[in-house]
């Protein structure tokens, strides 16, 4: 009896030990880039540009050679007033393009297709630089479209004609940078999640991003569309300058030094520096009840990296 008991746990252990050996052969051979990437892949992929873990052009995580993605109401070309509004993404001349713009086989056949065939996408380069849209077919397939070669939109003069300028790419750097992912996830989880953080993604939302920012260890609300409960500016301002300004509780650090980093004008950034120690000393007088009012939140330079981070969140949407 005991030796029948020994060798049924033998054949269990053979089967379990032979399926996770059978998984770990086979599971990476399903080719990921047969996943058709979804509209927001697109975005996201054209909305911060090249990613990788370590960028030549950015060895410091400064948020250089990302594109600005801007929001247009009026044609740059022709001045026209557009139908409605339209979300672009430009790449000033010299901008590494994402790598499923250089590297064939990662968005799926049929976006490919459709991006080559309507979009001109590969008649873009680096160095003269482009400006992006995501459209549809009609069928509903995303594609990528080129708006320079397809309606003349340059660089420049999209820049000139956008309602809005955000530094979504250069942001998301800073995000990775100053590892607000110890805290925040970008993944709502296909649980009761969606109720409080929204739509969980789903596989192709990430092709042609890396490094993910999915955090993995959640102390903190999963960010992925926080620009869609929380748009405000103001709000952000005041948060990443101080969090216990709006949140009396928070245990989020303060970023109030991201005010002056980045910022190009250097007798500006130390005016800056100088008058966050300022205001410490002068909010601890208001708190004690010296002060009626507490001290001013400077608003971001426009370089500042405070500036790129809040763009970059308030895009989450
Ligand atoms: C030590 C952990 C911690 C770190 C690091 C951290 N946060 Fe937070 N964050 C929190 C907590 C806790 C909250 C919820 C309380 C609050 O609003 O302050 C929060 C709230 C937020 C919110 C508002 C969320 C909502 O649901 O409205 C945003 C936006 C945010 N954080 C962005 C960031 C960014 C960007 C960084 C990196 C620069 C960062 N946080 C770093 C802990 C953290």
């Amino acid at each position: 009896m005991a030796f029948r008991q020994y060798r049924i746990g033998s054949i269990m252990f053979g089967v379990a030990l032979g399926t996770s050996m059978m998984v770990t052969i086979f599971f990476p051979s399903i080719d990921m880039s047969k996943v058709e990437a979804t509209k927001y892949a697109l975005q996201y992929m054209l909305m911060y540009g090249r990613e990788s873990a370590f960028a030549y052009e950015d060895p410091f995580l400064e948020g250089k050679g990302k594109p600005i993605t801007v929001v247009l109401s009026k044609d740059p070309k022709t001045g026209q007033p557009l139908a409605e509004k339209v979300t672009a993404y430009v790449y000033k001349p010299g901008t590494p393009f994402p790598s499923p713009l250089v590297h064939e086989g990662k968005l799926g056949d049929k976006i490919e297709q459709a991006s080559a065939d309507l979009g001109k996408y590969k008649q873009a380069t680096e160095a003269q630089g482009a400006v992006f849209l995501v459209r549809e077919t009609k069928d509903g397939t995303p594609y990528i479209e080129n708006a320079t070669a397809t309606r003349g939109w340059t660089p420049e003069a999209t820049l000139a004609a956008a309602d809005q300028q955000f530094y979504a790419g250069a942001g998301r750097t800073m995000f990775i940078r100053e590892g607000c992912w110890w805290c925040h996830t970008l993944l709502p989880e296909q649980t009761k999640d969606w109720q409080t953080f929204g739509r969980p993604p789903v596989i192709g939302d990430f092709n042609g991003t890396s490094p993910t920012t999915f955090g993995s260890d959640r102390k903190a609300p999963d960010l992925f569309h926080v620009g869609s409960r929380n748009s405000s500016r103001e709000w952000m301002t005041l948060h990443f300058f101080n969090p216990r300004l709006v949140q009396p509780h928070s245990i989020m650090p303060r970023y109030d030094y991201l005010w002056y980093t980045g910022v190009k004008d250097k007798a500006k950034a130390k005016q800056l520096q100088e008058y966050i120690k300022r205001w410490d000393k002068e909010y601890l007088a208001y708190a004690r009840g010296e002060r009626v009012y507490p001290p001013e939140v400077p608003e971001p330079p426009a370089d500042s990296d405070a500036r790129k981070l809040i763009d970059f969140v308030l895009t989450l949407k």
